[in-house]
């Protein structure tokens, strides 16, 4: 056994989100969101919903007492925005404020730290029929919703995060129509629902800010590197386009408060003036979660212009995604070099694999484990190049509903039964359990 490269103080854990393992949609006054409008509409793939998923509302102290098992010290949860104001803005219901009470109580009881993520893309439907992120009149409910959880769990809840992945919120969802809400604006949809993401995190960060200091603010974003398929100049060119849009325009948002040049033209009826010192906030703590690369082609027609184009990888997940662990050591560096090393921890890393019950009853999840393991190296690896990363946190503690694709695609490290909901723990969970404990990597 050799030393650990991860700092004593390193976070280890799981990161989750409300929609994707509550289920209890009804229940203490929940209001509806876009995502169960999405489901009814019948735009999941299997036809699933989250209306029961891992019944986490209910079973949260078994899902607490299985990190506590593991060894986890910090858990990644996110509040659901229409349970603490079901109609988006206004009054506000208690009883779903209740629901983070316990589970806090619980982790922290458990020696968990809990990072409370405010966003996790179940937008309240009421808000979405005012036109949801297109308009800048999103940005004082957020900040109330910012302020109403603040105040509540502020106490005891250091970390907070505001927005998780915004780039896929609005290219998903306003842009292609494949996620929530289902709208299908092409570029002017994404450019807007980017920009009042930023705007709406800029104001909750001083909501929360001037609601109670000595709290580690930050945000969420996934970052891809993006790569052009060929050296050809159009393809170069093309990648460079998805970059802005993809990772600049959340990044350099709230870090820099600057629209990415390439974009300037295409965004100036939407940023006002102002905008950029209002988007820009010196956070403590960056999230990243990696998943991949992308690889980028010129596609006329399409938002951008761009297309999806062949990574010409040798491995790929369940999801159909590259496996390229060395994009995180890059993606880690590139924040060193280029953003002035800013605190950041992993709040998403992981796979899903077309996983089999064996005859002993686990699941022998050794493709999963080769992943962790090889993105775990690579985050070593980016530490010891000097980059300041704080902690690790998995995706997902739990298989559970993963949005368009519905309970199809298991990202758990502890296998969810949907009939029983019984949990059961694959070799994955033994794995990280040891990589926290010191015994591997
Ligand atoms: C991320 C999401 C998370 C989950 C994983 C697989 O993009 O943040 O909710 O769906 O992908």
């Amino acid at each position: 056994m050799t030393s650990s490269p991860f700092p004593r103080s390193f976070l280890w854990g799981a990161s989750s989100s409300a929609y994707q393992i509550e289920g209890a949609l009804d229940a203490d006054g929940r209001g509806p969101c876009v995502w169960d409008t999405f489901a009814a509409a019948g735009k999941i793939q299997d036809g699933t919903t989250a209306a029961i998923a891992c019944d986490h509302y209910h079973r949260w102290p078994e899902d607490i007492a299985l990190m506590k098992a593991a060894g986890f010290n910090a858990y990644r949860f996110s509040i659901a925005w229409p349970r603490v104001l079901p109609g988006g803005s206004g009054p506000v219901n208690d009883k779903g404020l209740d629901f983070y009470d316990r589970l806090v109580d619980g982790l922290l009881a458990a020696g968990i730290q809990p990072i409370a993520c405010l966003y996790h893309w179940d937008l309240p439907q009421p808000l979405e029929d005012r036109g949801g992120w297109l308009g800048r009149e999103i940005v004082a409910p957020f900040a109330q919703y910012a302020r109403v959880a603040a105040q509540r769990l502020g106490d005891r809840v250091r970390d907070w995060m505001m927005l998780n992945e915004p780039s896929v919120v609005a290219i998903f969802g306003y842009g292609f129509g494949e996620h929530a809400p289902g709208r299908t604006l092409g570029e002017d949809g994404i450019l807007r629902a980017l920009h009042h993401q930023n705007l709406a995190q800029g104001a909750a960060l001083r909501a929360i800010q001037a609601e109670h200091s000595g709290l580690n603010l930050g945000t969420v974003l996934n970052l891809q590197p993006c790569r052009a398929e060929n050296d050809h100049p159009e393809a170069v060119a093309a990648a460079a386009r998805w970059d802005a849009v993809w990772n600049r325009v959340p990044l350099d948002g709230v870090l820099r408060g600057q629209i990415p040049p390439l974009l300037a033209e295409k965004m100036k009826d939407i940023v006002h003036p102002g905008d950029e010192a209002a988007i820009r906030f010196p956070i403590d703590r960056l999230g990243i979660n990696y998943y991949s690369r992308m690889t980028m082609k010129h596609e006329p027609g399409r938002p951008f212009d761009v297309g999806w184009g062949d990574p010409h990888c040798e491995h790929y997940t369940f999801m159909g995604w590259p496996v390229q662990p060395d994009g995180l050591r890059d993606i880690l560096n590139e924040l060193r070099r280029d953003y002035g090393n800013p605190p950041v921890f992993i709040a998403e890393n992981g796979a899903a694999y077309d996983d089999q019950v064996s005859a002993d009853g686990v699941v022998h999840d050794a493709e999963r484990v080769s992943f962790f393991k090889a993105h775990l190296e690579a985050v070593a690896r980016a530490i010891q190049d000097g980059c300041d990363v704080r902690g690790y946190l998995c995706w997902s503690l739990l298989d559970n509903f993963e949005w368009a694709f519905g309970l199809a695609k298991r990202f758990g490290i502890v296998r969810v039964d949907y009939d029983s909901l019984e949990r059961t723990p694959k070799d994955s969970y033994r794995f990280l359990a040891q990589v926290v404990k010191g015994e591997r990597v």
